[in-house]
């Protein structure tokens, strides 16, 4: 059968999503081939030739993909830390503005030993899932109120658990029900918390105003609706010593760690900044000068 040069279909893609305003068209043009052949996109060069039916697939999805359609949907994953996670209509995708959140997750936790974990607002479990993947010692709870995120999230953890990672418990529950995991209460190391932040009405390009459910991102007028629940939470669940790590907007880099700050039960609040360089979460700890039985 007549076969045919994957880098002329490669650099087709390229141009047809540079037109579409896309602006790492090369790169996604890649990983969509990477993504139909089933390999590393830096595995590509050994497919020189590639079947007829692999460059209409990729046609196809670079078509989609020009729609605005997010990549993530198209290859069916996005990656957090060191996990891949299935993703897909109706949950938002993971992104990479999260990871510095991680790892300051990851760092706090170094020297405890059987942490419990919290990820409230966890949409795919993105955050829940990295965190159990780095520490097998964890108790990992992962909180959503949306039925299709928890669908995801559960379909998520039961891979990496099949993948020999710590089991997560994705329960169903209200970041706005002042009682959420009562049971915690003073009993939470480490939460983590992604939340809706984005100011109604800001706007958003396609791939997340069409294809991101709206109560993952908007968060009222100030984008704070549900960020101030959260702090209350840390308020209430952290243990002494215990840490919290919440991203933001990045027009919420003073009004979010001044939340923290106002609360009496927290300290050391800070702002942090993302990859990019712009304000992107905020951190506390609990304040362990209650309890002598544990230190930050
Ligand atoms: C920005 S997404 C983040 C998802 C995930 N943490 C991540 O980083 O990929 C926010 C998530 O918060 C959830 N959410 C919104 N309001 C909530 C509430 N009141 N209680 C619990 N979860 C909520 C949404 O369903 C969505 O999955």
């Amino acid at each position: 059968m007549d076969r045919k040069p994957l880098r002329l279909a490669i650099l087709e893609g390229e141009r047809v999503l540079t037109a579409a305003g896309i602006p790492s068209a090369r790169a996604e043009a890649e990983m969509l081939a990477a993504h139909l052949l089933g390999v590393e996109r830096t595995k590509l060069m050994m497919f020189p030739l590639v079947d007829q039916s692999v460059v209409d697939s990729l046609e196809r999805l670079v078509q989609q993909r020009a729609t605005r359609v997010p990549l993530q949907h198209l290859t069916g994953a996005a990656a957090l830390g060191r996990v891949t996670l299935a993703v897909g209509p109706g949950v938002f995708v993971p992104r990479p503005e999260t990871e510095q959140l991680l790892e300051w997750g990851l760092n706090r936790l170094r020297g405890l030993r059987n942490p419990v974990v919290v990820d409230l607002c966890a949409g795919a479990g993105g955050l829940a899932l990295a965190l159990a993947h780095e520490r097998p010692d964890a108790e990992v709870l992962a909180v959503d109120n949306d039925p299709t995120a928890l669908s995801w999230a559960r379909d998520n953890a039961e891979r990496r658990r099949l993948a020999g990672d710590v089991p997560v418990h994705v329960l169903e529950g209200d970041v706005t029900d002042p009682g959420l995991l009562a049971e915690r209460e003073r009993g939470v190391d480490l939460l983590v918390c992604n939340p809706p932040y984005v100011p109604e009405g800001t706007p958003v390009p396609p791939e997340v105003g069409d294809h991101d459910p709206p109560a993952a991102v908007f968060a009222g007028r100030d984008g704070l609706r549900v960020l101030r629940h959260v702090v209350a939470h840390a308020a209430r669940l952290l243990s002494p010593g215990g840490g919290i790590a919440v991203e933001h907007d990045d027009t919420h880099g003073g009004s979010v760690p001044a939340l923290l700050a106002a609360r009496s039960e927290l300290t050391d609040a800070e702002a942090h900044n993302d990859l990019a360089g712009r304000p992107r979460f905020a951190t506390a700890r609990r304040d362990p000068a209650g309890d002598p039985t544990r230190s930050g």
